[in-house]
């Protein structure tokens, strides 16, 4: 057998960010625990740490800006990714206000000004200063006069209330602690009837995505966000990798902030 040696820096980032594959899985390094690894120096603690979140929640920051650019742009991504064809699917009206939680090196925003046009807001939302600075980097150099990067904290997404038509998050939802209180509070950021699309890794053998105990099926996706408030709209059966589950924030007013 092929050994590769991988650095606990290097296998930290790629199970943080759905890099990992079975070769890292061979080497799962000295800093492993709780079936994942911490990048040397992280900062997991500041956001919950350990027992202060859901079963499946993983803990990393992404303050790595070279890093982040580089993988979550790589191009080999598109293919199992399809971010035109995820946007397109989602239906969203030219004008429309949307946000991007957890946007990352701003993979999707390309895609989601396009679809809200030059009248529409999106909404570049990111716990990671240094992502946010990126943000408004490549908004300006690519012209999207409609991206707003906004920094949120692990538990307030600082958004305007009843703010947006449409929240994303891809690949995010297993990092947030404390779902259930999150997502409660995610409901005022979207207006009545508007909705909140869930996209993250199936649970089972896959070449990309996190280890097994950070994939979620949608059936539990569906059942954190019922009990958060959220109702089921759909699931699309679109991507090779990730569940895509679609909620409504209901039209009655939203329960108070816990
Ligand atoms: C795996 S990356 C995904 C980035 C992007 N959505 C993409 O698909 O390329 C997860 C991102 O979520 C951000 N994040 C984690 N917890 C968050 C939270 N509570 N609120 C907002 N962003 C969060 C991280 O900083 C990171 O940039």
């Amino acid at each position: 057998m092929i050994r590769v040696r991988r650095s606990p820096r290097t296998l930290a980032w790629a199970l943080a960010l759905g890099l990992w594959s079975p070769a890292f899985a061979q080497h799962p390094g000295p800093a492993d625990h709780e079936g994942h690894t911490h990048p040397a120096g992280a900062a997991h603690g500041g956001h919950g740490g350990h027992g202060a979140g859901d079963h499946a929640t993983m803990h990393h920051r992404f303050k790595d800006v070279a890093w982040a650019k580089k993988h979550f742009e790589d191009p080999k991504r598109k293919a199992w990714q399809k971010p035109r064809a995820l946007v397109a699917a989602l239906q969203i009206a030219p004008g429309a206000a949307v946000a991007d939680l957890g946007a990352g090196s701003g993979y999707f925003l390309p895609f989601l000004a396009e679809a809200v046009g030059p009248t529409g807001t999106v909404f570049a939302v990111e716990v990671e200063p240094e992502l946010i600075e990126w943000l408004r980097t490549r908004a300006d150099k690519e012209g999207l006069t409609q991206v707003v990067p906004v920094l949120s904290s692990f538990d307030r997404l600082r958004l305007p209330n009843a703010g947006v038509d449409l929240a994303m998050m891809v690949d995010v939802y297993h990092h947030i602690d404390d779902r259930k209180a999150w997502f409660t509070r995610a409901l005022r950021a979207v207006r009545p009837g508007g909705r909140m699309v869930v996209v993250d890794f199936k649970p089972g053998d896959l070449p990309v995505g996190p280890p097994k105990g950070h994939k979620i099926s949608a059936a539990q996706i569906t059942e954190e966000m019922t009990a958060a408030g959220w109702t089921l709209v759909q699931t699309l059966d679109l991507l090779p990798h990730q569940n895509v589950v679609i909620f409504r924030r209901p039209l009655e007013p939203a329960p108070a902030s816990p």
